[in-house]
């Protein structure tokens, strides 16, 4: 018989590292070079067809990385189910920032949360400054998803997306 379930997902990371570009991947399978920097936070939602007889909605609230929308955060994380960490693989500090937020996860939201740590805009790979290496063996540590992606190309979005719902509880 039929599935179906939909969960909540947070989207956290510094500004710029291109979380608006992955949910907009995601659900539009668009991109934008021009995107503007998200004021406050946004919502969306996508259905996803996990397997041939399970369909996942994801509510998606895409928050601010800009500092001062920081206090926010919690309101967004508080009930998640899952939550998609980025950085950008270009920029050595937003792995540090996201780190934080990972230890803010584990600190302040639910125990049970699914977390995946993704390395965003891997069309950049001349300008590498993290290494895959690096993330992984930290996600691994924690026992994390961890991707390498790319907003502007597609490249992974699908595919962090299912495994993250491929840890959730279907009933
Ligand atoms: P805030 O809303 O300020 O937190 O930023 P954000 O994390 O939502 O970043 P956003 O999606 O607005 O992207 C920031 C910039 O990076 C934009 O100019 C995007 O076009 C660009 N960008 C996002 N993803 C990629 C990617 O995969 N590759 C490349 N080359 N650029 C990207
Ligand atoms: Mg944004």
């Amino acid at each position: 018989e039929p599935r179906f379930a939909q969960f909540k997902l947070v989207l956290l990371g510094e500004s710029a590292v291109g979380k608006s570009s992955i949910v907009h991947r995601f659900v539009t399978d668009s991109f934008d070079d021009l995107r503007e920097s998200t004021i406050g936070a946004a919502f969306l939602t996508q259905t996803i067809q996990l397997d041939e007889r399970t369909t996942i909605k994801f509510e998606i609230w895409d928050t601010a990385g800009q500092e001062r929308y920081k206090s926010l955060a919690p309101m967004y994380y508080r009930n998640a189910n899952c939550a998609l960490v980025a950085y950008d693989i270009t920029q050595e500090s937003s792995l540090d920032r996201a780190k934080s937020w990972i230890q803010e996860l584990q600190k302040q939201a639910s125990a049970d949360i699914v977390v995946a740590l993704v390395g965003n805009k891997l069309d950049l790979e001349a300008e590498r400054k993290v290494s895959t290496k690096e993330a992984k063996e930290y996600a691994d540590e924690l026992g994390l998803i961890f991707k390498e992606i790319s907003a502007k190309t597609g490249e992974g979005i699908k595919d962090v997306f299912h495994s993250i719902a491929s840890k959730l509880p279907v009933e």
